[in-house]
């Protein structure tokens, strides 16, 4: 088990390189699977929830071999199994993403129910009732969901009473092969589902809409292998931008599409840092003198939830009152009670946290409860006096590529040691 030591007060500067989008990436990776040649994935980043799908895909029989420094080569010439174990789905919930592409390429799938998880009950019922409507029938049972299509899926229309991003993914995967048209109405309209639905097409696939709030889906036989390069990694991007406000510092990120961003960017200017956007990335710098802002999290396009509580840290420390709304997931707050033992003066009612800045958190040891969580309290750490203590790092690891080497570029003194 290691944490990260952080030692606060260094104000950050220089410049570093966005990595791919891990959540582009994940169902891209499970999108490979209905390809009968092999495809070749660019700029993957180094992630824990890179290798755990990278393991399901080799449990379903594929090939995934990492080629250095950033490349992914998936051979999905055959298929042996179409079961995704406990062990793997339980590491992480997005293994549930090879679900639609199994059905597509085998007409069966068993896959291993989710479960809870830290932020949240997420239930797949969105999913299910779109893998039902093209056909599939599903059967629940021992922990397990299966779902059988003998005779190949059929197209459909399909409303979404949530435009939730994986039951949208799952669809637009399993869709891509089914007989006739799909009409996804409704859907997520993240750059994420953009990218698999480039992807998707580049395999052969005939999907139009995606990004806009109806997707038309025309089923092809079958869909081959593609070389694709992932787009950059919008939440990684936000965070290093917050570094940036919360440090009073003055930092260059390359690999950045501006255009993902724009709540994001809103709400730093609105806080009052100065963000300079040009075609390759943005330059953010900030006086260290801050604005509080209020925050709802909506589905794209609106403010993303996966920022949310980099940006609690920031207004832990910027001096007024600033409201965040948390929409998407109802039990998204778990990094509040971190943030409290740092000296974060922070109240939650309901989905609503109320958040009276200080003037400075203190340094102590904290726990990751999640991925993003993790996030906002190394960005706190960077700013605490003393030091900070993150424990649970493993949660970090699931989604920031080379986070200590990214932060010592600049300039924050940051190490990773092992506990105890
Ligand atoms: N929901 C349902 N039924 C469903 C599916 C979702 O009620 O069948 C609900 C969930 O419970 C949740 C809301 O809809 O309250 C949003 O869930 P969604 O399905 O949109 O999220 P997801 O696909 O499970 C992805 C990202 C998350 C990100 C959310 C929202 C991946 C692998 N994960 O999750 O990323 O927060 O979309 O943007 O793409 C992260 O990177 O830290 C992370 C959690």
């Amino acid at each position: 088990m290691e944490k990260l030591v952080i030692t606060g007060g260094n104000r950050l500067s220089g410049a570093i390189k966005i990595s791919g989008a891990k959540n582009a990436l994940l169902p891209i990776i499970a999108a490979s699977i209905l390809g009968k040649t092999p495809s070749i994935l660019q700029e993957i980043p180094d992630l824990e929830d890179v290798r755990t799908i990278s393991e399901v895909l080799h449990e379903l029989g594929l090939t995934v071999r990492r080629e250095e420094p950033d490349t992914l080569v998936i051979d999905s010439s055959s298929i042996s199994k179409c079961e995704a174990p406990y062990e793997l789905v339980r590491k992480m919930r997005a293994s549930f993403l090879v679900m639609g592409s199994l059905l597509g390429r085998c007409g069966q799938a068993k896959i291993s129910l989710p479960g809870g998880c830290a932020i949240g009950t997420r239930p797949i019922d969105l999913h299910l009732k779109g893998f039902e409507a093209l056909g599939a029938e599903i059967v629940l049972g021992h922990g397990y969901i299966e779902a059988r299509a003998p005779q190949g899926l059929t197209g459909a229309r399909i409303y979404l009473d949530f435009p939730s991003v994986g039951a949208t993914e799952n669809i637009m995967m399993a869709a891509s092969t089914a007989k006739g048209q799909t009409i996804l109405e409704n859907p997520a309209e993240e750059p994420e589902i953009v990218d698999l639905a480039t992807y998707l097409n580049t395999m052969g696939a005939r999907i139009r809409g995606a990004g806009t709030n109806v997707i038309k889906i025309e089923g092809v036989a079958e869909l081959r292998g593609a070389t694709h390069t992932v787009i950059p990694d919008r939440i990684e991007a936000g965070t290093y931008m917050v570094a940036a406000a919360i440090t009073g510092g003055d930092i260059r990120l390359d690999n950045v599409l501006v255009e993902h961003l724009k709540p994001v960017i809103a709400k730093l200017k609105e806080a009052g840092v100065t963000v300079d956007e040009d075609i390759n990335g943005v330059r953010v710098r900030s006086s260290g003198k801050l604005k509080p802002v209020d925050i709802k999290t909506l589905p794209y396009p609106g403010f993303p939830t996966d920022m949310q509580s980099q940006f609690m840290s920031l207004m832990a420390v910027t001096a007024g009152t600033s409201v965040v709304t948390e929409t998407v997931f109802e039990n998204r707050f778990m990094h509040v009670d971190e943030l409290k033992r740092m000296g974060a003066h922070i109240k939650i009612e309901g989905r609503t946290a109320v958040i009276e800045g200080v003037g400075k958190l203190t340094g102590c040891p904290v726990k990751a409860t999640d991925l993003r969580a993790g996030a906002a309290l190394v960005l706190a750490g960077l700013v605490a006096d003393g030091q900070t203590e993150v424990g649970c790092i493993h949660h970090i690891d699931r989604g920031y590529d080379n986070l200590v080497g990214k932060f010592r570029t600049l300039g924050a003194d940051i190490v990773r040691t092992p506990t105890g």
